[in-house]
């Protein structure tokens, strides 16, 4: 199975004192969180987030449940707004960006619960992801002119090439709530992907995999970041994936950063033990207390 980092990664600081792969040192960061950070009430549940990441990093968000990973994500892709701070996507300020615009400047997710069309087949949930490259003008499909059917035929290639990442191309017409779990999870990914994003921000993707279905999704992650040349942020307790496959690590607690480094700074932080992979647990499970 290949593996990154297959040569020990050096990361190297970028202007707003965070810190990428060195490879991808000549280009600006893809994403960048300056003083990020969101209340809730009374309640600050991220404070002060800073946050570079590199334009083919694979990069990993962890800490214990409830400490402010997902709410990074709805900051980021603007489910919620921040109270403070920003959020550059390849440079561009996002401050005035919704969801769907936010999607158009690089970033796509898939969510901790999933958010699957149930009904449609899984061949429509991809195709409802390529909306945003293949566009139907309204009387090509009311008409059904040929540009209509030129424009289907090509949806159909690319939601099946982009199925083939997972070799789901044989559950094409299957209905997307009828698929076991991993693959529900696999769905999401492709659908996300078929938006064409720069940054894949992936929540909890191996969450109610098996061993050996998390095995092939971190081949998988690695080869869509390989094949795509895209930047990769995931949500993760499972710490053999997040050290296995990931560059750059950030530890929240709190909705505060307590660490950032390689795996293995982070594995023998001693705060990141203290706080979320507790001793002698610095390889497999983080500090999950119970499913969600
Ligand atoms: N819309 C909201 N309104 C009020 N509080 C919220 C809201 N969204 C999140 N929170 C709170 O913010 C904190 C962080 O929640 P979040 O879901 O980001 O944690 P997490 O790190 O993703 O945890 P887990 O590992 O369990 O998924 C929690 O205390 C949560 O209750
Ligand atoms: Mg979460």
């Amino acid at each position: 199975m290949s593996r990154l980092p297959k040569e020990p990664v050096k990361l190297v600081p970028v202007p707003s004192t965070n810190k990428i792969p060195e490879r991808d040192i000549g280009q600006s960061p893809i994403l960048e969180c300056r003083h990020l950070g969101i209340d809730f009430g009374g309640l600050a549940a991220v404070k002060d987030f800073n946050m570079a990441i590199g334009r083919t990093e694979i990069a990993g968000l962890i800490g214990p449940n409830g400490a402010g990973k997902t709410t990074v994500f709805n900051l980021l892709t603007k489910v919620y707004q921040p109270t403070r701070g920003s959020i550059l996507i390849d440079g561009q300020e996002t401050s005035r960006m919704n969801t769907v615009q936010v999607n158009r400047a690089g970033i796509a997710r898939t969510f901790q619960n999933i958010r699957l069309f149930d009904k449609l087949s899984v061949e429509d949930n991809v195709k409802i992801g390529l909306h945003n490259q293949i566009r139907y003008p309204m009387w090509d499909g009311i008409l059904r002119l040929p540009s209509y059917w030129k424009k289907e035929k090509l949806a159909h290639e690319s939601a099946m090439e982009l199925l083939s990442i997972f070799g789901m191309e044989d559950l094409a017409g299957h209905q997307a709530g009828s698929l076991p779990y991993g693959a529900q999870r696999r769905l999401e990914i492709v659908r996300a992907l078929a938006t064409n994003p720069s940054l894949l921000l992936l929540d909890e993707p191996a969450a109610g995999m098996n061993p050996s279905e998390t095995a092939d999704l971190m081949e998988n992650i690695v080869k869509i970041r390989d094949t795509f040349h895209i930047a990769i942020l995931l949500i993760e307790h499972d710490m053999n994936l997040v050290m296995g496959i990931c560059e750059g690590i950030c530890v929240l607690n709190f909705g505060q950063i307590i660490a950032k480094g390689t795996p293995d700074e982070i594995k023998n932080n001693p705060v990141v033990i203290e706080a979320y992979l507790g001793k002698g647990n610095k390889g497999n499970k983080g500090n999950k207390k119970g499913g969600k």
